[in-house]
């Protein structure tokens, strides 16, 4: 169940907020996100990248880490944009990332430069995620 109120329009500003503190010198793609927890409270992030290339952390996630190293534990909603200024989907390793903390209702709102707006379900973009399942 997705309980807290959304505004899109305010969470993607914040995503494109955070876009501009994209550390991204070797892609030069600069990505943006905003996360609203269950709680309401917005944690923004942007790409962080590393000349071990492996080691380059997603703005999705640096939003997710930042909402629950804070203590957060539902996220409900987050808006994603980049420079490209097409809509950006999350990565294989965002999307199951999130699904450790967002249910498969929860919204991933895309925007593009246009201020384009395309709005998925997590379940829709990662169905069957993997659980572990720890009964037992
Ligand atoms: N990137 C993200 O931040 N989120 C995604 O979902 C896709 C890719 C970043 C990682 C890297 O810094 C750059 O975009 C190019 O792959």
């Amino acid at each position: 169940m997705i309980n807290s109120k959304c505004n899109d329009t305010e969470l993607i500003q914040k995503a494109i907020k955070a876009m501009e503190n994209s550390y991204s010198p070797y892609s030069h793609f600069s990505v943006g996100a905003a996360i609203m927890t269950e709680s309401g409270n917005i944690y923004t992030g942007c790409n962080v990248e590393n000349s071990s290339y492996g080691a380059t952390i997603c703005a999705e996630r640096t939003a997710a880490l930042k909402a629950i190293s804070e203590g957060e534990r539902k996220i409900e909603h987050i808006a994603i944009v980049s420079s490209s200024g097409d809509f950006t989907f999350p990565c294989g390793i965002c999307r199951q990332f999130l699904s450790e903390f967002m249910p498969s209702e929860g919204r991933i709102i895309l925007s593009d430069k246009n201020n384009n707006i395309k709005i998925y379900t997590l379940g829709e973009l990662l169905p069957e995620a993997f659980m572990l399942n720890t009964k037992d």
